[in-house]
């Protein structure tokens, strides 16, 4: 064998790495995009519009003040409002005085992963003074990377005590949670409960050995005893990059064993 063949040899095997490489945090995308920069929702519900896309959101989300006057019609206009296809916010969740809304359910249902690379006053979720709101519903969120929780001043509120943090972020100690709905007021009924056959896990957190869940309908999901955590994890390097049909980026998306889950 001479050095020509040897050398062709060699980028041969640097060409199948390299195409290795890039299918490994490349994925198939249709309708997939990465938005960036942070996005604000203000007074407008029209607002919420740029969010239509967006599987990542490389940034901050934002929606606060939204209609207060017309909070009657506020109520169908929400319930009709949903963006399935966002899975991870890079830095913070803020919600602030969005009277109407009183789940996240619909809105945000597979908002998996709050990674907090940037934070407000510390916090990677806030929710504050948020009149309707009645449970966060936010029932596939599995990890917050970084940074605390904030629920705050939210006087319907429930379904909190249902939720493990735990399970959700690696400490929980600075989270702030307070000055919502009366515990003993609320009737939180994970499912299955009313049926006598409850199917959600149940967990240890806060001297409270009970059911998980985030609304009557969804379980929390996530394992307790974090062997299922560790098969949860980034894919990807530096960059990130667009290109039909595939949506390439350090911030993806979770890979799960060997195959990637939530973005398409
Ligand atoms: C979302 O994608 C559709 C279809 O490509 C496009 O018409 C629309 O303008 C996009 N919306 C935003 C906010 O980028
Ligand atoms: C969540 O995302 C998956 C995969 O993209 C999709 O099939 C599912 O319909 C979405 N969930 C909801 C409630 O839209
Ligand atoms: C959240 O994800 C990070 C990064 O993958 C990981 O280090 C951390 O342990 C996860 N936390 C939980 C509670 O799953």
């Amino acid at each position: 064998m001479n050095v020509g063949a040897e050398t062709s040899m060699g980028s041969l095997t640097l060409f199948w790495g390299l195409l290795l490489f890039v299918s490994s945090i490349c994925v198939r995308s249709t309708h997939g995009e990465i938005c960036s920069p942070s996005i604000d929702i203000r007074n407008d519900i029209s607002e919420f519009k740029r969010l239509e896309n967006c599987t990542v959101l490389e940034g901050y989300l934002q929606i606060v003040l939204i209609n207060e006057k017309t909070s009657n019609i506020n109520q169908e206009d929400f319930r009709t409002l949903s963006f399935p296809k966002l899975t991870v916010i890079t830095d913070y969740l803020l919600l602030f005085r969005i009277p109407g809304l009183d789940s996240l359910s619909t809105l945000f249902p597979n908002l998996s992963v709050i990674r907090g690379l940037n934070l407000f006053f510390g916090n990677a979720l806030v929710i504050y003074e948020m009149t309707s709101l009645k449970e966060l519903g936010l029932y596939n969120l599995m990890n917050i990377t970084r940074g605390t929780v904030q629920i705050e001043k939210n006087p319907e509120l429930c379904y909190l005590d249902s939720v493990d943090w735990s399970l959700i972020m690696d400490s929980n100690v600075n989270n702030v949670i307070t000055r919502n709905k009366k515990s003993k007021e609320c009737d939180d009924v994970c499912p299955g409960i009313m049926e006598d056959n409850p199917i959600c896990q149940r967990t240890l957190f806060k001297d409270n050995n009970d059911y998980r869940c985030w609304t009557s309908n969804h379980c929390q999901k996530g394992s307790a005893d974090g062997a299922k955590k560790d098969d949860l994890m980034w894919v990807g390097g530096e960059e990130s990059y667009i290109g039909a049909p595939f949506i390439c980026s350090s911030l993806a998306g979770l890979m799960r064993g060997h195959s990637l889950i939530r973005i398409h």
